[in-house]
């Protein structure tokens, strides 16, 4: 059995905990491992690189991913089906394991539908793919996002600002809800909830009114807005290369608006890639371990067009077209938490 392994999209904190999982029991399967760079664009430049226990030694701790990374899709490409298919017959591959996001679990399916064999490992930082509980990197991104609200505090009770921090998450605001929480934000914003800035106004201007002097306020980079100004200020219109708008600046304008709004000092900080990069907690560490092991038995027991998951602490596996069916954001029963704390 020749096992080829790619990951695909933004990268994220433990990405070469799974690929060195997934080596390690194939080994024991006595399986062929072999590393696809650059996403499923590797297939096509053919560039490929043997995997073995000895060169996924002491990756476990390291960010990133070592076989590199890209949003290439197949399908965007002329005669992309039949080259792709043509590309994986001379290589001799008899299961792609794809790591990646939701824009790359549409890929695997549609890698699957033309009768490649894919299994799928759910990765992201922004923990928005169904059928999952977790996905990894996503501890390692709240922890750190965590971090830069505890050092926004204290500066902002120096200041006496208000301080917005701008965390990644397209369509949940999954980081910005658990870093808000952690971090005691006093105001939380999610692209899932549409807020209208007068009620963000409305918690500063009484948290003044009653001492507090400062607050700290964390933004989902995809935040929806009431008020067209903001919202339509919100991308750069370039796309990435799965033709989707590029994100980040939308609390540079939810400054000056609060700023505009209270005449309250208003600084902002997009924590931007600091949140993607480096060393994996230790949770994400064993759930990339975790992920990857059984990767390579679903391999084994041919179970292709599946997505390994967690639900339960149980790792299981789902059908990928289930995972991409809907993306999984944020819970209003969850919202409703942070709320509490929006005063
Ligand atoms: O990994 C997903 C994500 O974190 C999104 O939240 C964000 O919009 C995107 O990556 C940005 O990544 P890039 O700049 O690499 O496209």
């Amino acid at each position: 059995m020749k096992i080829g392994i790619l990951t695909s999209g933004g990268d994220c904190p433990g990405l070469n905990a799974v690929i060195r999982a997934i080596v390690r029991k194939a080994d024991e399967l006595s399986f062929e491992t072999i590393g696809i760079t650059n996403g499923w664009k590797g297939i096509f430049d053919e560039s490929y690189k043997p995997l073995n226990l000895n060169n996924v030694t002491g990756i476990v701790n390291r960010g990133g991913t070592i076989l590199g990374t890209s949003r290439f899709s197949p399908f965007l490409e002329n005669n992309g089906k039949d080259i792709l298919l043509h590309k994986i017959s001379k290589e001799g591959f008899d299961a792609i394991i794809a790591i990646g996001g939701e824009g790359s679990m549409h890929i695997a399916q549609q890698a699957m539908d033309i009768g490649v064999n894919v299994v799928a490992v759910p990765k992201t930082i922004d923990n928005d793919i169904s059928g999952t509980d977790y996905t990894f990197g996503f501890d390692t991104a709240v922890n750190i996002a965590t971090d830069a609200v505890d050092r926004l505090h204290t500066t902002a009770e120096s200041h006496h600002r208000i301080m917005i921090l701008e965390v990644m998450g397209r369509h949940a605001g999954w980081i910005a809800l658990y870093s808000g929480i952690a971090g005691g934000a006093d105001v939380v914003i999610i692209p899932e909830v549409k807020t209208k800035i007068e009620d963000v106004v409305e918690v500063l201007k009484s948290r003044y009114k009653r001492g507090k002097i400062f607050s700290i306020i964390v933004v989902a980079e995809g935040a929806q807005f009431l008020e067209k100004e903001i919202s339509n200020k919100q991308t750069s219109k370039k796309l990435d290369d799965f033709g989707r708008e590029r994100l980040g600046g939308i609390s540079y304008y939810l400054a000056e608006e609060i700023e505009k709004r209270t005449g309250f000092e208003t600084r902002a900080t997009i924590l931007g890639y600091i949140q993607r990069g480096g060393v994996p907690s230790a949770f994400d560490r064993v759930l990339g371990t975790r992920f990857g092991v059984y990767a390579a038995e679903m391999v084994r027991d041919k179970k292709f067009g599946r997505m390994a998951a967690i639900q339960s602490d149980t790792v299981i596996d789902i059908p990928i077209s289930e995972a991409i069916g809907k993306l999984k954001t944020v819970t209003p029963e969850l919202y409703k938490v942070a709320q509490v704390f929006f005063k």
